[in-house]
């Protein structure tokens, strides 16, 4: 489907901020709103309502019920980066999990030009700066006249505090005495390095070492002595690799490796 245009009707999006969108290959309709529930949500409607493969960019100045991994939510108060981008898939891609970890890389590398400042990628989705959380990734999937991923990327730019339950393990920019980016050109940048990824680099088809080895250089993870929980599994060990399947790679105590696919490392 590359390369086909066509008119993607937006009625889905509530209508007012935009009606329609020409495409094209890797040009996106770019729809900014003041608030939504979601802006993951925003574009599976859109999907959902369209004919054609959606490329599409939402961003939104904040978010009522953003939502996180593993069904928990995402505060998305004003001022901080919340945006979500479609990527028509052909179905044959063999390594979709691994968008998640592309997009972790992508954010990672965005911030660091733009500001200078290094940040983290805890396995799989969370984007850590001084040991906090300060941002996260929740990828989709839609299966509508075809496959689609949506990659909606949160990030906490001027929050000066947090609730109690997460104060001591979230942190913004701001909150690090950094000076956050400019928004818009944290989307451009992290849109630009993620379709590099994506289209170019087809990662999604053949994982090369060069890509896997940029995300052990960026992983908060590697090293640490983790417990991994999923259903009624539990263990505890230390993070050893990760695989270009995406796995994260836990050695336990007797030396036995455990490759982990999805869950959540603590
Ligand atoms: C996580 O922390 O587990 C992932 C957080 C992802 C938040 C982003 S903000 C834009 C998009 N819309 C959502 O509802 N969630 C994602």
């Amino acid at each position: 489907m590359r390369g086909d245009r066509g008119v993607c009707p937006l009625n889905a999006l509530k209508g007012e901020y935009i009606m329609y969108a020409v495409f094209s290959d890797r040009k996106r309709s770019i729809i900014s709103v003041p608030v939504t529930d979601s802006a993951n949500n925003d574009i599976k409607n859109i999907i959902k309502s369209s004919e054609y493969p959606v490329f599409t960019l939402l961003t939104a100045e904040r978010q009522t019920s953003g939502r996180g991994r593993l069904g928990r939510s995402f505060l998305s108060p004003e001022g901080g980066l919340y945006f979500s981008v479609s990527y028509p898939l052909t179905g044959e891609e063999t390594n979709i999990p691994f968008l998640t970890l592309l997009s972790g890389l992508a954010v990672n590398e965005a911030i660091e030009k733009l500001t200078g400042t290094r940040t983290l990628i805890k396995w799989p989705n969370d984007i850590y700066l001084n040991n906090k959380k300060l941002g996260g990734i929740l990828t989709e999937l839609v299966t509508f006249r075809g496959l689609t991923a949506v990659v909606g990327i949160g990030i906490n730019l001027t929050e000066r505090d947090f609730p109690e339950e997460i104060r001591d393990i979230a942190t913004s920019f701001v909150r690090e005495g950094i000076t956050p980016p400019d928004k818009g050109e944290l989307i451009k940048k992290i849109t630009e390095i993620l379709d590099r990824l994506v289209y170019e680099e087809y990662s999604l088809y053949n994982v090369n070492d060069d890509i896997t080895a940029k995300l052990k250089e960026r992983s908060y993870s590697l090293g640490k002595t983790v417990s991994y929980r999923l259903a009624d599994e539990s263990i505890t060990g230390v993070v050893t690799d990760i695989k270009n399947t995406g796995a994260a790679v836990i050695t336990l105590p007797d030396g036995t490796e455990k490759e982990i696919f999805c869950g959540e490392i603590i």
